[in-house]
């Protein structure tokens, strides 16, 4: 048969496939979220099967090794026990509290390891709202927005004076950007980076990191403040204003099933893009795999490529040191 153009021609070796690949994968791609947790113990997370919640003496091995393995940054999440909550979620600015004494053991141990710590009260918050909580006679939640902002910048100062490279505000309120960048140059912290959670959607698939950390909003959900999974034009709103504030890098969440979102801020911004493939987008693929239904490495590693070649430059995933091992031992395939 004639058919001058067969594009089978640049699939036909392995070889040739390499030669022409658009888009790879490296370690230096990836972020490692961490979880931890007081105390001697560390704790495998039932909602996540192969994640652990570490102590504060065994993260800082943790972060030892995946530094080792090239993975350039870790982002660290926290359980707060039960009687550190309250409604002003006061613990967030602790100086002497669990982050900024782990941020600092560990910025001891690995100095050039970037450490990013998650800006938002949840954790803290015995509501388990990313802000302050208002309830109305009627019964209504509102989530207080200029209120929270004044906390989450002395939760970015702790964070920052404790030895934080990056802070990341996952909290949505509006004006937190600006607000953060001014109280961190105000107190001299010009050098520490913001990574904001620009488009992040109110998902379904954060459900297994609240089992994580127990910080399932208590009453009401997070509507007011995360973004609809239906929009995207809303998506370049937040992504416009939180670079005009003064963010460094911008992050879309979740990854997976917003490819177009990541493609869309790719498109109309300079700044480099994250992603963040969360705990259910996880939990997904382990389960498929743990049942057999699914190759594990083969489809990580799909799933992180579709992220890359959509545009992040950053991917956060729990599955970051296993893919960074793989590409270890077969870069490249
Ligand atoms: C909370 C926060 C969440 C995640 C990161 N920071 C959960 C939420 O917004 O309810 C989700 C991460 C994941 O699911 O892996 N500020």
């Amino acid at each position: 048969m004639k058919i001058p153009i067969r594009p089978r021609r640049n699939r036909k070796s392995a070889g040739i496939r390499a030669m022409i690949r658009e888009t790879s994968l490296s370690a230096a791609d990836f972020v490692q979220p961490l979880f931890l947790q007081d105390g001697e113990e560390n704790t495998p997370i039932a909602s996540m099967p192969g994640i652990t919640r570490w102590s504060e003496k065994d993260i800082v091995n943790e972060a030892i090794e995946i530094e080792k393995l090239g993975i350039p940054a870790i982002v660290l999440f926290p359980k707060i026990p039960d009687h550190l909550k309250t409604a002003d979620a006061a613990e967030c600015f602790n100086p002497n509290g669990l982050i900024p004494r782990v941020v600092a053991a560990i910025k001891h141990a690995c100095p050039h390891l970037i450490v990013i710590t998650d800006v938002a009260l949840d954790p803290y918050n015995s509501d388990g709202h990313d802000g302050l909580v208002k309830k109305h006679p009627n019964g209504n939640l509102e989530i207080l927005n200029d209120e929270t902002v004044h906390v989450l910048c002395q939760q970015a100062l702790c964070h920052a004076a404790a030895g934080a490279d990056i802070v990341s505000p996952s909290d949505m309120m509006d004006g937190r950007i600006a607000a953060i960048r001014h109280a961190l140059d105000d107190a001299g912290y010009t050098h520490v980076s913001i990574l904001s959670y620009s488009a992040k959607y109110a998902s379904a698939y954060y459900g297994p990191f609240r089992g994580a950390l127990d910080s399932a909003p208590k009453e009401g959900d997070k509507k007011t403040y995360q973004m609809d999974p239906a929009n995207a034009r809303e998506a370049l709103r937040e992504l416009t204003l939180d670079e005009s504030e003064g963010a460094d890098m911008l992050m879309i969440k979740p990854a997976g099933p917003y490819l177009d979102i990541i493609a869309l801020a790719r498109q109309n911004t300079s700044l480099p893009i994250a992603a963040y493939q969360v705990s259910g987008e996880y939990l997904m693929i382990q389960s498929a795999c743990a049942a057999g239904w699914l190759d594990l490495r083969a489809t990580v590693m799909e799933s992180l490529i579709g992220i890359k070649r959509a545009g992040a430059d950053i991917i956060l995933t729990y599955f970051a040191k296993q893919a960074a091992e793989w590409l270890q031992q077969q870069p490249g395939k």
